[in-house]
């Protein structure tokens, strides 16, 4: 998508879709005055009521302004970035709908958005263009009608060009605006592209190659370690839950460290579960599938490291990825099985479909021990009770450090990724006693979100600034019939949020 900002009036550009944003005051005051030059029938209004994400399509307007269709775009009461974005996405996914390949978005009111929402004219518009990836994505890779002979997926229309129509004197901090939106939104798709893959299609192997490529790509340090490598570190929650698998298990750490010193270093942890059966611990069949999903965190860590060092922030970000899938076989690890982690620390293997704290178990001590980082934050598919707690809009927030999840918090509000915090008191460690190994990875009925960050913990090896984000309810959509399904990329727009505080 080549997205265009110009300071042009909107007479002369020639669209396919021309979409005018209105919030619900800006309609009452000046509603039928607005539609007018554009020839629109006012009696358009009675269904028009500019709720934010509501987009109704006129066809034809004046020929003056040559657009084939017009989005009447309502954001509200044109107060909140959410409603903002809502917007944005809804457009975006129309555009799609419409075929429209050439889309103009009047954006002339955009300061008055910006000081309505205390946000800078650059976010109003990133959002706008985050949004619009977001609206406009479709998975259809897989899809043979839409592949030409190469496999490549050519045929479908998207918005090829955005133009984004604002005021002469903010032409420049729009141009950042629509800078970082490109960043975020692209890496959000590729973080959904892998999300969505299924299975068969994505394994560890290939997680570590798509680090591989991003690395190449932006010049930034990617090391794979291989079977024979995890095995000499003696990864055990790693390997325990790799011992089902037919594909080799792999650990990639992405560094990128920004021209100059660096005075922060973040380690970010994602979980890379690429399918997830549940092993022997087997799950129920109904909606397994949507366990290829599991490697959300993988991928969110990927899409956010990616646009750090396209974004250029001055900080030195660590990414690390354990991944592998979760089968049941022969050789498969087995409920009642001990373990030893990378820790050292042992674990009796309750249930076999608790896995994801396993690889991140190792994970998050290599982390610590390797670099010393001065933030943990680890990203995680890790519990269906968080979905039960919080839904399929919110992540679950656990920290041991009231700053850090005060700015997690904060970096949820600015993306529109959401987190709720939950308790980590001690009483809960109760739970996931052990009678034979020095923790158990099941921690019977109640609070299952909860214990399993409290096993987490174990592992961070006594550092002070550390984070859990469990995204089982947002990765993912179900399919509800609703306009996202398949992957969300959540994760992406709340780390890189997160990273800016950081730095
Ligand atoms: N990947 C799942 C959690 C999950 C469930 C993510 C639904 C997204 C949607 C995780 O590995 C898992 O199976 N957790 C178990 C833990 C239990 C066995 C202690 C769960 O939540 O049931
Ligand atoms: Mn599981
Ligand atoms: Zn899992």
């Amino acid at each position: 998508m080549k997205i265009i900002v110009t300071k042009s009036d909107l007479q002369g550009i020639g669209a396919d879709l021309l979409v005018l944003p209105f919030s619900s005051i800006g309609l009452q005051h000046e509603g039928e005055r607005a539609l007018l030059p554009y020839g629109i029938n006012v009696q358009v209004l009675k269904s028009f009521k500019a709720d934010a994400g509501e987009a109704v399509v006129v066809y034809g307007g004046s020929q003056e302004y040559s657009a084939s269709r017009i989005i009447l775009l309502g954001t509200g009461e044109g107060k909140k970035l959410d409603d903002w974005r809502k917007a944005a996405i809804a457009f975006g996914s129309k555009a799609v709908e419409l075929k429209s390949e050439k889309v103009v978005v009047d954006c002339s009111g955009v300061e008055v958005y910006a000081s309505a929402m205390g946000q800078s004219v650059a976010k109003i518009i990133a959002t706008l263009v985050e949004g619009c990836y977001f609206g406009s994505y479709r998975f259809e890779r897989l899809k043979s009608d839409k592949l030409d002979k190469k496999g490549v997926d050519n045929k479908s229309k998207k918005i090829a060009e955005l133009f984004v129509v604002v005021p002469s004197e903010v032409l420049v901090e729009a141009e950042k605006g629509v800078a970082d939106g490109k960043i975020v939104g692209s890496c959000k798709k590729m973080a959904r592209d892998l999300v969505n893959l299924p299975g068969n299609y994505l394994h560890a192997e290939d997680i570590s190659k798509a680090a591989e490529e991003s690395g190449k790509k932006y010049g930034y340090d990617v090391k794979v370690f291989h079977k024979k490598e995890i095995e000499s570190l003696g990864m055990g929650g790693l390997l325990a839950v790799n011992k089902g698998s037919d594909h080799p298990p792999t650990f990639t750490v992405l560094d990128y460290r920004p021209k100059g010193k660096a005075k922060v270093v973040v380690a970010l942890v994602g979980k890379g579960i690429t399918f997830d059966s549940g092993g022997i611990s087997l799950k129920p069949s109904e909606n397994m599938g949507e366990m290829k999903s599991d490697m959300s965190g993988a991928a969110s860590v990927l899409g956010a490291i990616e646009a750090a060092v396209r974004l250029k922030l001055p900080l030195h970000v660590v990414g690390l990825i354990p991944a592998t899938d979760n089968m049941p076989s022969g050789t498969a690890q087995q409920p009642g099985d001990v373990m030893t982690t990378y820790s050292g620390i042992t674990v009796e293997v309750g249930n076999t479909d608790a896995e994801g704290r396993l690889i991140l178990a190792d994970a998050l001590t290599y982390a610590k021990q390797k670099y010393n980082p001065d933030v943990i934050v680890d990203v995680a598919t890790l519990t269906g009770a968080c979905i039960v707690a919080l839904g399929y809009t919110v992540a679950g927030l656990f920290s041991n450090n009231d700053t850090l999840a005060d700015e997690i918090f904060q970096a949820g509000e600015q993306s529109g990724e959401k987190v709720w915090r939950m308790p980590l008191w001690d009483l809960y460690d109760e739970q996931i006693k052990s009678d034979i190994a020095d923790v158990s990875n099941t921690g019977g009925r109640g609070a299952g979100s909860v214990t399993a960050a409290k096993f987490l913990e174990k592992f961070i090896d006594g550092h002070t600034n550390w984070a859990h984000i469990d995204i089982a309810g947002p990765s993912f959509m179900p399919k509800s019939g609703g306009k996202v399904n398949g992957g969300t990329g959540f994760g992406v727009g709340l780390l890189v949020e997160l990273l800016k505080k950081l730095s």
